[in-house]
């Protein structure tokens, strides 16, 4: 059995024996409700991603997301970080790592969607003018329990000309933006740092789940023509929305692969574990003419090994799942009819998360979307096996994608030095979004 990561308190890492996450090396933690995983690469020159380390255990005090358990999560991370570093020992000169990337439950994050403008002052578009945008805004929430993590600002306009990447040096009188935030609940980063902390593992940023399964999933025409991602975990539903090459839009809902299995439990009579196992090979949601006459064996719950068989015909297990599956993708259609977000999603839907290898998945979505789906993996990525390139490792994998091209996103939040802060504008997450901006352009 792997030693517990928790076990090596004893010896605290210091400089001498910790090799200090260098550029060259990076690692992505994914706590999900299923399972914890832990991937560790290295960055190439060319910019590419080589997976040095997998590690992934059962999740334990996960649920729809939210950590509920302490303990039991810090002693699942522990075994996942654990077994990524032994796979990775050689190439880490068998010291521990010490930072990671972690994401978000899409049921602890929210999106926003904020319109910035202003006045250019000297008729050509400065530095200054960008940032004086912000003091104009007018979407403002007060969001006192949340904290900033992504910061993406769209495409300017200019004098209501839209489409413009970078308005400095160009000539016009009013300049706007579109930015598009997502917050996280403080409490939910805050169990997350100190499970990770407690295996001796620094936060070197936090992303949401499913814009991490967006980023290891669609391929650029997809990003820039507008896409949905949905990550069907265990526990939680996510989406994602992808549109001119970034993110858009995020929600999530509190039910995923599990409940099907707890459905499969209840309507057949049988253990959450045969449930699983019945889920896996015979699990179907769309209905076909042979269901009738295929049967499938069901043990009963609490009877012995050697207890009579008990035949079902396998349309009685499609009956359970269907109306499940069908209801997830209605909450799904719903978060992004609601937002107002569908007029941009385009045509696209992606599926990914361990749920999504349920046969007949594709079908389904396609029918209540109404557009054309497919099933997503990870992609640009090597030393990825067949068990660990599958769609449960979607977000993982995008944690690395996200730290290679996306982690200069996350927002400062102090406030910096020597800096004045003249216009009270709207709630805490503008001024975040302020003070990101400021110091970023
Ligand atoms: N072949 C399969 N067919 C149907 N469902 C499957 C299959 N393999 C795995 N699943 C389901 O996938 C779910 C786990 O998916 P995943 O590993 O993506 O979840 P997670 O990331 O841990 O959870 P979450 O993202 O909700 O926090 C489980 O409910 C499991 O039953
Ligand atoms: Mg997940």
């Amino acid at each position: 059995m792997a030693q517990n990561k928790n076990d090596k308190k004893a010896v605290p890492p210091t400089p001498e024996n910790t090799r200090k996450n260098e550029r060259d090396v990076i690692a992505a933690l994914d706590i999900g409700s299923s399972k914890v995983c832990c991937f560790i690469a290295e960055t190439g020159a060319h910019g590419g991603l080589d997976v040095i380390g997998i590690g992934h255990q059962a999740a334990r005090g996960v649920k729809s997301g939210k950590i509920t358990d302490l303990k039991a999560a810090e002693h699942a991370i522990g075994y996942a970080v654990e077994a990524a570093e032994n796979m990775a020992r050689e190439r880490l000169q068998n010291r521990p790592i010490s930072s990671v990337y972690v994401s978000v439950p899409g049921t602890q994050a929210l999106s926003h969607q904020m319109d910035v403008d202003a006045r250019v002052t000297n008729g050509i578009v400065t530095d200054r003018d960008v940032r004086n945008a912000l003091s104009h805004a007018r979407a403002a929430g007060a969001h006192g329990r949340d904290d900033l993590i992504h910061v993406i600002p769209g495409n300017f306009t200019l004098d209501r000309q839209r489409g413009i990447a970078d308005p400095r040096g160009m000539k016009g009188q009013q300049i706007g933006v579109h930015i598009s935030a997502v917050t996280a609940y403080t409490t939910a980063l805050r169990n997350i740092s100190h499970v990770a902390a407690q295996n001796h593992l620094d936060i070197e940023g936090y992303c949401a789940a499913p814009y991490a399964a967006g980023l290891s999933c669609l391929v650029d025409d997809e990003k820039d023509l507008g896409c949905t991602v949905i990550d069907m975990g265990g526990g939680t539903t996510s989406i994602a929305v992808f549109a001119e090459g970034r993110l858009i839009f995020t929600a999530a809902i509190p039910v995923g692969g599990q409940h099907v299995t707890s459905d499969i439990a209840r309507g057949l009579t049988t253990s959450l574990a045969d449930a699983e196992r019945i889920k896996t090979l015979y699990g179907s949601a769309q209905t076909s003419p042979a269901d009738d006459a295929a049967t499938i064996d069901v043990p009963p719950v609490g009877e012995e090994e050697h207890a009579l068989p008990n035949y079902v015909p396998k349309s009685l297990l499609t009956g359970i799942i269907q109306p499940r599956i069908e209801e997830t993708f209605e909450l799904v259609r719903a978060k992004l009819v609601d937002s107002g977000i569908d007029a941009k999603t385009g045509r696209r839907v992606v599926l990914t998360g361990g749920a999504s290898q349920l046969s007949g998945l594709t079908d389904i979505a396609q029918l209540i979307l109404d557009k054309q789906v497919r099933l997503g993996r990870p992609q640009k990525m090597r030393g990825l096996a067949e068990a660990t390139g599958g769609p449960a490792f979607s977000a993982c994998a995008g944690l690395l994608h996200y730290a290679v091209a996306h982690a200069d996103e996350v927002p400062v939040f102090e406030k910096p030095q020597n800096f004045v802060f003249n216009v009270p504008i709207g709630g805490p997450l503008l001024q975040k979004v302020t003070l990101w901006l400021k110091e970023n352009w």
